[in-house]
């Protein structure tokens, strides 16, 4: 059994292979019309989502299965104190297969660490969302042939914006990626997603104008407001960045425009109609990578071996609030230092 915490739980080859089925399904759906006939999907949603959500019910009803879960936390007993562990193993009882979204870092880990099936982390708070990620790399690989020798300008909010940490983790494992992380200041990519780049292979700006021109991908992302400590603060930062009409004038003919949406303004209405917006076809990829990825996870039929991580253990404490080994009260975590000689916490890599 293998669940899908961390972008990094996948190897290229699965990945590769989650896409080659994806691209099946798109083919010829009607193939797939019973594959998980008699199994069922939970979907444990702690925060809120449209398409997150119903794209994983949408796959599995698409792929034969059924579906039970609920969309917020007052649904469900966490809001009368009881842990996501707990949560986890009762539904464990139920299901075949868990997606689970929450504002905490690290409670899938924390509730893998229970369960006897599979589950999938569907977003975890300002850390990590690996299924966008797989749908970001269908896109790419879709619309532009290849996920290798591309640059990639990421926009926005890289600091609590989740997509972009595991989607950068992703493209830099393939060959001669690079990346300009355009944003302000207060809002730049963490320290512990820029430790394992390869030197000179990214560049950091303030400036959006400066690095249309330079992208094969432009991927905005929403300023995310619910992560903000100090709400003027994000008064002050929501709008830094709009493309519109007349900054697409500086991309690429031959480039994308992705977002895992919702927009709020940061993409201009008007920007819809280039053929170069690609975040509706997307949007729809999304369904489909989860499609293949539900299919391998409840049969198990992975192409590739788990990847090995060569990583060191230890122990310590996190000092991070957001973390579950803070909200769920463990005095002690286990502590990992993936490769950069520095021990981060490891659920939520603070
Ligand atoms: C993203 C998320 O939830 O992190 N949305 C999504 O899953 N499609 C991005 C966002 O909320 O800004």
């Amino acid at each position: 059994m293998r669940n899908l915490i961390d972008i990094n739980d996948l190897s290229n080859k699965d990945i590769l292979g989650l896409i080659e089925v994806a691209e099946d399904i798109i083919k010829s759906p009607e193939a797939y019309l019973d594959v998980m006939k008699g199994r069922i999907l939970a979907t444990l949603f702690f925060e809120p989502s449209t398409r997150t959500r119903l794209s994983f019910e949408a796959a599995m009803l698409r792929l034969g299965g059924q579906v039970i879960g609920f969309s917020e936390a007052a649904n469900s007993s966490v809001s009368k104190g009881e842990t996501i562990q707990d949560t986890c193993s009762c539904v464990s009882c139920y299901a075949d297969i868990i997606a689970m979204r929450s504002p905490v870092e690290g409670s899938q880990l924390r509730a893998s660490e229970v369960l006897n099936i599979p589950i999938i982390n569907a977003g975890d708070g300002g850390h990590q969302h690996p299924t966008q990620t797989l749908t970001d790399l269908l896109t790419i690989h879709r619309e532009l042939g290849r996920l290798t020798n591309l640059k990639i300008v990421l926009v926005g909010d890289l600091k609590y914006g989740r997509t972009v940490h595991s989607l950068v983790e992703a493209m830099s494992r393939f060959e001669g990626n690079s990346f300009v992380f355009v944003s302000p200041d207060e809002l730049k990519m963490p320290d512990y997603v820029k430790e394992h780049l390869k030197e000179g292979s990214f560049e950091e700006t303030d400036s959006l104008e400066d690095s249309m021109a330079k992208g094969d991908v432009i991927y905005m992302t929403r300023v995310q407001r619910e992560r903000f400590d100090d709400k003027d603060q994000y008064e002050r930062l929501k709008d830094a960045y709009i493309l519109d009409a007349e900054k697409m004038k500086l991309g690429k003919e031959k480039m994308i425009v992705l977002h895992p949406l919702p927009r709020v303004n940061e993409i201009a209405v008007e920007v819809d109609k280039d053929p170069r917006a690609a975040y509706f076809r997307q949007m729809k990829n999304g369904m489909y990578i989860r499609m293949a990825l539900i299919k391998t996870m409840v049969e198990n039929s992975w192409k590739d071996n788990a990847p090995e991580k060569n990583y060191k253990y230890s122990k310590g404490k996190c000092s991070n609030p957001k973390c579950v080994s803070n909200i769920e009260n463990h005095k002690e975590v286990t502590t990992v230092d993936k490769g950069n000689g520095k021990y981060v916490c490891i659920y939520c890599d603070k």
